[in-house]
């Protein structure tokens, strides 16, 4: 026998499936087939769960708003971008959108701020405390976003970020691959694995291309394209010399499918793998590894969701063994060439 209707949250939410308030009140007025990522509404499943424990973190009373943070309303961009607006020809441009800036890499990381954190970001001003109104958990959003930051997170990202470059430049000029973590902010990984999950359910993505007839494949898709750019100075510290993206390619691989040994086309001198997407869920690496013939022996690299591997596509082969039954695997290819690199970049 079904048990009594006497629970309030129970009630709120068949309240919202019969026409009533929905909880996600804010991502529901967004198209489902755009790119955005709302922070108010994150979808937090999606978050890589390694990044999950880090950015558990209370915002602290000592931020205060970035100054490289930039609101823009509606279709508004920041000046970075006027020159470059197909790349965000597939984001949801509505509300307000926090563009924070890296100085050091000059990328731009969009966060789309939904009612409750629009009203507190709007009312902060440069160089002045953050109200004490303002609840620890919005708080602890933006500052993993680095809408709010505080003098100690500055140094200590910068440090951070130039320690883990500098060690992976020293073993891609080496070896010719370098596991690169932390190049996409976990939250937009949430928001690309939502984006492009809609993107395939919803036929959008064609399956099959000339190499497997078991991955849908998108050749460069405006929001890949969009990372492609704000991640090519972190990369041209790791090649270290200048480079320019060539072209990306968004996979995702149905069980069966493999990965035959090839090298890549000249267009793909240097190249980022990342590990989008995996069902099951992996609780840190997932079961699919590639591996690269480096001069020295067989390279087996695991990863976890959000985890980029460089490597020298052209002269390093590589491959992947058949997906496992009742598995899918996304990922995205970022492919550059030498800034000086005058043939075609398709
Ligand atoms: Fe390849």
């Amino acid at each position: 026998m079904a048990s009594s209707i006497n629970n309030s949250a129970w009630l709120d939410w068949m309240a919202g499936l019969m026409g009533g308030v929905s909880r996600q009140t804010c991502a529901a007025t967004f198209p489902p087939d755009r790119f955005y990522c709302l922070l108010d509404e994150l979808p937090l499943h999606l978050v890589p769960r390694s990044a999950l424990a880090v950015k558990s973190q209370d915002g602290g009373r000592d931020v205060f708003l970035n100054p490289e943070c930039r609101l823009c309303v509606g279709e508004k961009l920041p000046e970075e971008l006027a020159s470059q607006k197909e790349l965000v020809s597939a984001f949801a441009l509505q509300g307000t959108v926090a563009w924070v800036r890296d100085a050091n890499t000059s990328s731009l990381m969009p966060f789309w701020l939904g009612p409750k954190l629009e009203s507190i970001v709007w009312n902060l001003r440069l160089q002045e405390p953050i109200p004490e109104s303002v609840p620890a958990f919005s708080r602890s959003i933006l500052k993993s976003a680095g809408i709010l930051v505080s003098a100690d997170s500055i140094g200590h990202r910068r440090t951070e970020r130039e320690e883990a470059l500098g060690r992976a430049a020293e073993l891609f000029q080496k070896k010719g691959y370098a596991p690169l973590r932390g190049l996409i902010h976990p939250f937009h990984i949430a928001a690309l694995r939502r984006y492009y999950r809609s993107l395939i359910r919803t036929g959008r993505i064609p399956l099959g291309d000339g190499q497997s007839s078991r991955r849908y494949a998108a050749y460069n898709d405006p929001v890949a394209r969009f990372f492609h750019w704000q991640i090519a100075f972190s990369l041209s510290s790791v090649a270290g010399e200048p480079v320019k993206p060539s072209y990306v390619y968004l996979a995702s691989y149905l069980s069966g499918a493999e990965l035959k040994k090839h090298v890549d086309r000249e267009q793909c001198e240097f190249s980022i793998t990342l590990c989008l997407d995996f069902s099951p869920e992996p609780i840190l690496a997932t079961p699919w590894p590639i591996q690269l013939d480096a001069p020295t022996g067989t390279v087996t690299v695991y990863q976890a969701l959000g985890d980029g591997l460089a490597y020298r596509g052209t002269r390093l082969p590589h491959y992947r063994s058949p997906l496992g039954s009742g598995q899918t695997s996304t990922s995205i290819f970022f492919h550059y060439v030498a800034a000086d690199f005058a043939g075609s970049l398709d």
